[in-house]
């Protein structure tokens, strides 16, 4: 059976939402749309996976959650056509985890090199949901049995362990499937990432060879989508570059990760190829080119900025769309629960 396309993705309401999550994310979210229904989740129940001194509190939490909606909105996704919500008021997500965990190999987690770099060298001490995050990622993609997921580059590895885990459920309950009347024994789809565009992988404008990243100690590291325009230009200027003028060919990017940094970010936001950008800029110097990126950085995320700050003014108005998202994803959800609580076997009320 061909599965109807259908595109989920999620973001961790864990506080500066950055150029990086834009970028890597948000701005295919709003593409896809086009030509996809598409279901957007504030992941809330990942985003306690790390210490309450690292995810905030309550009320933090609260607030992050209503303040990536309002990204999600203000970048242009329509609540109304598509899905957003956030991830705990539906108890599928949880469900489905748990039936997913008994799937999933404990090897396979221990592969995840995102855990690794969170859990860092005191791993003893690490949550075990932090460990079990991948597989809560699955069943979040799964319970839509969506067929396409926008990420950024860093998520490619646990889009891996979610492919490998649905074939494993199709595998391990082929007969059931088909028994169920799922004639071709696939009852999940093997979910597609999207990984697309100039900046799949945003750097720290301090240091470019690591990820522009929320957790990241220096503010100066990353554009938040939540600053104003000084704060960009002043972050942009202070960015870390080579003392080289600007290559003319892409390949002169390749030893130079701040430029290539750079040229990425602002063909992302142009909307061109970092082609062109060299041929605009190449042969200059950072200066100019870095006016050139403050201005086109701010009349990108000005508005969105604006816009999410007008709506988190509204935390009625915001958590409105997400009850009305959570109500028409439980209906998807409920159907798969349904579906694959009798493929496993467990008895339920008909
Ligand atoms: P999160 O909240 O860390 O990030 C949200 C999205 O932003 C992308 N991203 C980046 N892209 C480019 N450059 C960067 N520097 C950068 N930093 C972050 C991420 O790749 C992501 O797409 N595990 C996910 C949330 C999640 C999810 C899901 C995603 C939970 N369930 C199901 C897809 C489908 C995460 O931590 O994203």
């Amino acid at each position: 059976m061909a599965f109807v396309e259908r595109v989920f993705s999620g973001v961790q309401p864990t506080g500066n939402l950055h150029l990086g999550n834009y970028l890597g994310a948000i701005v295919n979210f709003v593409k896809m749309q086009e030509t996809h229904d598409c279901i957007y989740c504030v992941v809330d129940m990942h985003a306690i996976t790390q210490g309450v001194d690292v995810w905030g509190g309550p009320a933090e939490l609260a607030r992050n959650t209503r303040e990536v909606t309002a990204a999600f909105i203000a970048s242009g996704i329509d609540p109304k056509k598509h899905i957003v919500f956030n991830q705990s008021q539906v108890s599928g997500h949880a469900e489905l985890a748990w039936i997913l965990n008994c799937i999933a190999r404990i090897g396979w987690l221990n592969r995840m090199t995102q855990f690794k770099e969170k859990a860092g060298k005191d791993r003893e001490n690490a949550s075990v949901g932090l460990y079990d995050y991948p597989v809560l990622m699955a069943a979040d993609i799964l319970l839509y049995r969506a067929t396409h997921v926008p990420v950024g580059e860093d998520q490619k590895q646990h889009l891996e362990l979610s492919r490998d885990i649905a074939q494993k459920f199709n595998n391990d309950f082929g007969d059931s499937i088909r028994g169920h009347g799922f004639n071709d024994g696939l009852f999940f789809p093997q979910p597609e990432p999207f990984i697309t565009g100039p900046a799949t992988r945003v750097m720290s404008l301090r240091d470019g060879t690591k990820k522009m990243s929320k957790s990241e100690a220096s503010d100066n590291s990353r554009i938040n989508l939540t600053d104003d325009a000084n704060t960009i230009a002043q972050k942009i200027r202070k960015a870390k570059t080579d003392p080289e003028p600007l290559p003319s060919e892409e390949k002169g990017l390749q030893t130079r990760p701040e430029a290539d940094n750079l040229v990425g970010i602002y063909a992302a936001l142009a909307g061109v190829s970092k082609h062109d950008v060299l041929k605009d800029f190449g042969g200059g110097q950072f200066s100019s080119f870095k006016n050139a990126l403050v201005d086109v950085c701010v009349a990108k995320l000005s508005p969105i900025a604006d816009e999410m700050k007008r709506l988190v003014a509204d935390a009625g108005h915001v958590d409105q769309i997400l009850i009305d998202g959570a109500n028409r994803a439980r209906a998807i959800a409920d159907e798969t629960m349904r579906s694959a609580k009798n493929i496993v076997g467990f008895i339920r009320q008909p």
